[in-house]
């Protein structure tokens, strides 16, 4: 009897799947740099339009690369469809905003990134979609913060920078007994260390220009999600224009390939940085999801394959200290970005961050000394050496 084919594995999958070829044999998929597609009749160009007969027309609604780029991340997040966009935050306000109408209620985890905060408080309530934010480690406040028109659940776990989970299966099951949707932005892990919509998520959400495309080259961001969803995800797409080009598709196509290889390497240095800078004299507090000292520590464990790629920690002395750590550094980046081969280290409080107000800012555990490093792919070595010296004595 003939062995039963098993299913292609996680890496098989993203290297394998690819668009069309050109029809010239070649190996590498070509990037599809066209804004529009040419009809073969004036009555094709009608059914295209009309939605009668399949095929591509115009970029911003569909592309080759962009698709391939789609079909990949639906794989390796367990999703049925998608949509790419422009830029992670694109990604996150198309989630939102396709989905609630005028008196509809949101609640979403106190720790998210800024920008996300700043479109639930300053953006969507000229619209009159309220929100109410909860504190990450506490699933019975969702509960608490229902409303009739609560129609969205959205968290981003890790958070950014304070590294705060979100327990992705009891906060589900919650936002499914009150009938709303659960968005997770899921940049910090990326499909490879959690697959928020196994875990009962509705919509996973992706800012792409981090672990994606891993070198710091170009911007993206993704919407994935059941069919039905995202066909309003992709009409509010398609009308409003965030689409991703296809040149940063063919990129983040491509990096999609190594992706679980990069991020395991991540995923060791960072957590290798971690222990070593938990009990550092120069530093208070060493934040990571796989120590043990994480607060959230077993959680992390169960939902997630590896801790991932940052380490948050708190440098003695405040922020002049933080100033002085970060200047002192010789070969880690001063930067804003994260998931790049190259480590970085960013403070909080002054740069990604500084639009908060002090008290919003406490909130997401980003204190005066707080800065978030970026663990890259350099030898782990160097890092820690780089790390010590910018820590120790002149
Ligand atoms: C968790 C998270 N979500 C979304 C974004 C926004 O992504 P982009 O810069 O691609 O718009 C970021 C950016 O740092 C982020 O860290």
């Amino acid at each position: 009897m003939a062995a039963a084919r098993q299913e292609p594995g996680f890496d098989t999958r993203a290297i394998r799947t690819q668009a069309a070829r050109s029809g010239h044999r070649e190996h590498s998929v070509p990037v599809y740099l066209t804004s529009s597609f040419v009809f073969d009749s004036a009555e094709q160009g009608r059914d295209l339009f009309a939605g009668a007969a399949d095929g591509l027309v115009y970029s911003r609604y569909g592309n080759p690369s962009v698709d391939e780029f789609v079909e990949k991340l639906c794989i390796m997040e367990g999703a049925e469809d998608g949509v790419a966009t422009a830029t992670g935050m694109a990604a996150m306000f198309a989630s939102i905003a396709s989905l609630v109408s005028a008196g509809d209620h949101v609640v979403c985890s106190r720790a998210v990134f800024g920008s996300t905060s700043q479109i639930l408080t300053r953006i969507l309530p000229k619209w009159g979609v309220e929100t109410t934010f909860v504190p990450p480690d506490d699933p019975d406040a969702w509960r608490r913060a229902l409303r009739p028109k609560t129609r969205v659940f959205f968290a981003e776990t890790p958070s950014n920078p304070g590294l705060d989970l979100i327990d992705i299966e009891a906060v589900a099951t919650i936002a499914h007994e009150a009938g709303a949707l659960f968005i997770v932005d899921n940049c910090f892990a990326t499909p490879w260390l959690q697959q928020p919509a196994r875990l009962g998520a509705d919509i996973v959400t992706h800012s792409a220009t981090k672990f994606m495309d891993g070198q710091g080259r170009v911007l993206g961001g993704a919407i994935l999600g059941p069919r039905e969803i995202i066909t309003d995800v992709r009409f509010f797409a398609r009308q409003t224009g965030p689409a991703l080009s296809p040149f940063n598709a063919w990129i983040l196509s491509k990096s999609l390939e190594t992706l679980s290889l990069r991020v395991d390497r991540h995923c060791e240095n960072a957590e290798a940085v971690a222990r070593h800078l938990s009990g550092h004299p120069a530093v208070e507090r060493a934040r990571y999801p796989f120590l043990e000292s994480h607060p959230q520590h077993e959680l992390a464990r169960r939902q997630m394959r590896h801790g991932g790629g940052l380490v948050t920690i708190d440098v003695a002395g405040g922020e002049p200290a933080a100033m002085r750590f970060i200047n002192r550094l010789q070969m880690i980046s001063r930067s804003s970005n994260l998931g790049d081969s190259r480590s970085i280290a960013t403070h909080p409080r002054t740069t990604t961050h500084a639009k908060l107000s002090e008290d919003q800012r406490l909130e997401l555990g980003i204190l005066p000394g707080t800065v978030r490093l970026a663990i890259g792919l350099e030898n782990r070595e160097d890092i820690i050496a780089d790390i010590d010296h910018a820590l120790g004595e002149d």
